[in-house]
This record gives C-alpha cells, sequence and structure tokens, in this order.
C-alpha cells in the first residue's frame, strides 16, 4: 500500500529512544524528512546518524528540552528552513513518574503540565501557520492508554493527558477547514525504558519482582503481550497517511485490547 508520505516533512519530538525514536525510523523507512529533537545530544545523534544510514534519507537532529518554548520555536523555524515546511508533527515528552495523589508534588505536577501538555501547544502554535499555507498537515499527539483508562498510581499522566484530549478535538475543529488533521495515539504497556522505570517502581512499592510486574501487565491485555515502539510507530504513520485522510479528532489506542471500554 502507498501511504503517500514520500518526501513530506515530518517532525517526531522526543525521540531519541522509545516510542519517538521508532516513530521517526518509521517516516524515514517511508521517505520523510526527519527532524528529531530529544536532550541529551549523543544519543539523539547516535540515533539520527543510524536513521540516516539505513534509509538515506535528511534527518535534522538539535538537543533541546520540549518543556523549553523557545528552544521549540527556533527548532520548528529551523526545521522550515532546511526542508521548506513541516507537514508532520508528532508530539512527545517523556512521562510522568509513576506516583498515587498524595505522594505527587506540586513541582511534579508543574513538570507534568510543562511536559505533556503544554510542550503540545508549543509545537502546533509553531507548526499551524506552516501547514495552514500548505492546506495539508497532521498533528499526532503522542499520549497513553490513560487518555481513555486511569491507570493505577500514574495519576499524573490520568489527568494531564486528559488535556491534550480537548485540545486535540479542538484543534481537528478548528483547523480541519486548512486541511489539517489532529489525532491522538495512546500507547497500553510498550517495551521501552519507560515501562522498565514503572516496573522498578511498581515493584519496589509491591515488593513483587519486574518480571512478575511485566507478565501482570501482558496478562490484562487480550493479545497476550507487551506492545512493541514500531507498532506504536506504525498506528502513527498510518494516521499521517494519505490513506487515514477522513480521520481527525479521534483517540486511537495502541494497547493489545487492554482498554475495558466499549
Ligand atoms: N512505554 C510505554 O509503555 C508507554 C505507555 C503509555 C504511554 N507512554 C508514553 O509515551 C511517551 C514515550 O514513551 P517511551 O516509552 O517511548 O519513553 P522513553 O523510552 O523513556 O523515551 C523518551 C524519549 O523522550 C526524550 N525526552 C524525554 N523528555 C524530554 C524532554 N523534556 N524534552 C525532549 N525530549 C525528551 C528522551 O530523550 P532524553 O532523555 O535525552 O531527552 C527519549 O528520547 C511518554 O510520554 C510515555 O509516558 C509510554
Amino acid at each position: 500500500m502507498d501511504l503517500g508520505l514520500k518526501n513530506r516533512v515530518a517532525l517526531v519530538a522526543a525521540s531519541s529512544q522509545g516510542i519517538g525514536r521508532a516513530t521517526a525510523e518509521a517516516f524515514a523507512a517511508e521517505g520523510c524528512h526527519v527532524a528529531m529533537c530529544a536532550r541529551n545530544q549523543q544519543t539523539l545523534q547516535a540515533a539520527a546518524e543510524k536513521i540516516r544510514k539505513q534509509h538515506h534519507v535528511e534527518v535534522l537532529a538539535e538537543a533541546f528540552d520540549v518543556t523549553d518554548s523557545a528552544a521549540v520555536s527556533r527548532f520548528v523555524a529551523a526545521v522550515a528552513a532546511k526542508f521548506g515546511s513541516v507537514d508532520i508533527c508528532i508530539t512527545n515528552a517523556g512521562g510522568p513518574p509513576a506516583k498515587g495523589f498524595l505522594s505527587a508534588t506540586l513541582e511534579d505536577w508543574q513538570h507534568a503540565l510543562d511536559a505533556n501538555f503544554l510542550s503540545t501547544i508549543y509545537f502546533a502554535r509553531e507548526v499551524i501557520p506552516h501547514m495552514q499555507r500548505k492546506r495539508w498537515g497532521r498533528i499526532i499527539t503522542l499520549t497513553s492508554i490513560t487518555t481513555k483508562q486511569p491507570v493505577a498510581d500514574l495519576v499524573l499522566s490520568n489527568a494531564v493527558r486528559a488535556a491534550v484530549v480537548g485540545l486535540v478535538k479542538s484543534l481537528a475543529n478548528e483547523f480541519g477547514k486548512d486541511g489539517i488533521l489532529v489525532n491522538n495515539v495512546g500507547p497500553g504497556f510498550t517495551t521501552t525504558d519507560r515501562l522498565k522505570e514503572l516496573a522498578r517502581s511498581r515493584s519496589s512499592a509491591s515488593g513483587k519482582n519486574e518480571q512478575e510486574i511485566f507478565d501482570a501487565w501482558a496478562a490484562d491485555a487480550p493479545l497476550k503481550r507487551l506492545g512493541e515502539p514500531r507498532e506504536v510507530a506504525e498506528t502513527i504513520v498510518w494516521l499521517a497517511s494519505e490513506r487515514a485522510s477522513y480521520v481527525t479528532g479521534q483517540t486511537v489506542l495502541v494497547d493489545g485490547g487492554m482498554y475495558k471500554g466499549l
């Protein structure tokens, strides 16, 4: 199936590792020009170099923190200057720590808002004018299954990510007339460093070993396994493609069926 993405410009935030990195690779495999960022310069440049060599595409990679609105603005301008525009923007950041309500500090709440909500706004504000000029664009927020179903001890994610969904639906409504499609992708438990971190935290809280925690997560999904970053990435790429041209304002879970609702 031709996804119609060749030569599109795909910006993937927080993409040196995990799902972001798999998403940058998946866009490169479709022949997109790719723009990547993360805080650690060394890990980011290594990831970018691997993608360049493997897929023979142009990759712009810059190290900065997505909670820095001025840095986001400079990056989007640099991407547009290098590639001519920004067609696709995947917003992403590291997930908040696993905490119950009374253990979460006000600093935790502020950071979760900065990283997991406001950073989405910083990117959207910068990329939408480029997309309006081309009358074509895709914004996809990478969030979590928590947008549909709260996860125990992830109160920061459960609460803050709901705001992202409100934003996604609002942007989809406001900018559909400009050919801009806005959707949200929510991974379930997916094998990345973030999941190892969550397993460690659950393990020390429960006394179970980390393997037992992973096994319990896998058992909770009808597919009886954890997800792979590639599986989330491929859903994102499909949503960005011409093959999903009448899909906007939606949340798509990539969770092996773990969400219990209809
Ligand atoms: N894995 C799962 O099971 C799962 C499930 C549901 C939701 N999610 C969510 O999906 C998102 C991605 O998760 P993941 O598992 O791929 O995480 P990951 O493996 O920990 O990778 C996170 C990536 O984001 C970058 N990053 C983190 N904070 C950043 C910041 N403030 N500014 C710029 N870059 C930043 C990291 O690089 P640097 O550290 O160098 O910045 C890294 O490249 C997270 O929001 C996570 O909560 C994950």
